[in-house]
């Protein structure tokens, strides 16, 4: 199939092109002249790449043009946000405008990624957004897949290891709560999920919540990380999620979360792996695997900073 990415210079739209192009699809990539497609290495000189943005809908229009598949992997990145624009116009409107576009044209399938939680009684511009978008997509007429993960293990890097390796013998995240449970999984697991989706009959039409193999709490995250990285501690307490609200409302710090995504976002979401892992019959990496290679190279990197 031929298939176009948009977001495709992201961590998973990346390995969405990887995937796709290993399945036999013909990739095609809407990039900006900023767009890092050095990330693809060898595999660029099988990517057509098509300049435009999802917000410019001329761009939209050509790199649709003979295609029969979208992914969209898409996120309001800090760059975008220096253009001025907000969640609602990238994660909202802009998928919109790609859906429309795509309808126009009579693609075929669209592939999406939103978040887990995100529903009409979400109160944050993210979560609004994004639902904005799930429901262009469900009332489109054109045949969808949107996956709804609870998290997934690169998020790891940036926060939980490095600051269980910095915390050393702590006991209490501050952060905010340890007893929710998520099932989060590997980003490579998602994209090829994502491709799978593009001819999968199983997901057509459907609005999937997905997840890895091991359902944990954060509490059970940061006991695995403080283990595999030898610390010998113990964490058992965090900030309750409106302790947490309570304290952003008191002193909001730019270019962190609103009281009100951490509304949205911090959930309690176990989930039934078993019917995603019929869906795609692929082995999701569980987290323990996972973190046998992160630890080390988060370590890594904090000593060589
Ligand atoms: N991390 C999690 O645990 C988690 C959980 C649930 C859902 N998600 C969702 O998963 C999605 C993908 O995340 P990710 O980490 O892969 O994102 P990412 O690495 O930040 O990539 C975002 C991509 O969007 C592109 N983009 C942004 N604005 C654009 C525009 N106006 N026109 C064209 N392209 C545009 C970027 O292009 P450039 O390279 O040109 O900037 C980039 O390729 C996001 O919607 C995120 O909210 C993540």
């Amino acid at each position: 199939m031929k298939v176009l990415i948009i977001g495709a210079t992201g961590d998973v739209g990346s390995e969405a092109a990887k995937r796709a192009i290993a399945q036999g699809h013909q990739v095609r990539a809407l990039v900006r002249p900023t767009s890092n497609t050095g990330r693809f290495g060898d595999m660029a000189g099988k990517i057509e790449f098509f300049q435009g943005d999802m917000l410019d809908r001329p761009s939209l229009d050509k790199a649709l043009a003979g295609v029969s598949g979208v992914i969209i992997s898409i996120r309001l990145t800090p760059g975008e946000m220096q253009k001025g624009r907000s969640y609602m116009d990238v994660e909202g409107a802009g998928v919109k405008n790609i859906v429309d576009a795509a309808r126009q044209q009579g693609i075929g399938k669209i592939v999406f990624i939103s978040s887990a939680g995100v529903g009409p009684e979400c109160i944050s511009d993210m979560y609004q957004a994004k639902y904005f978008a799930e429901e262009a997509l469900r009332a489109s007429g054109i045949d969808y897949t949107i996956f709804k993960p609870s998290g997934m293990f690169k998020d790891f890097d940036a926060f939980h290891i490095p600051n269980v390796l910095k915390m050393g013998k702590a006991s209490k995240w501050p952060f905010g709560p340890v007893d929710t449970h998520m099932n989060p999984l590997s980003h490579i697991d998602l994209a090829a999920c994502m491709v799978s989706a593009l001819d999968n009959p199983r997901t057509s039409r459907m609005t999937i919540d997905i997840g890895g193999p091991d359902c944990i709490t954060s509490c059970d995250l940061l006991n695995m990380i403080a283990r595999e990285a030898g610390i010998q501690t113990t964490y058992t307490e965090g900030v309750p999620k409106e302790q947490l609200i309570a304290m952003v409302k008191n002193s909001p710090q730019k270019g962190f979360f609103t009281a009100e995504q951490i509304q949205d976002f911090i959930i309690d979401k176990p989930m039934d792996h078993a019917p995603i892992r019929d869906m795609f019959g692929i082995a999701f990496e569980r987290i323990e695997d996972y973190l046998k290679k992160a630890v080390p190279r988060v370590r890594e990197a904090l000593a060589q900073k």
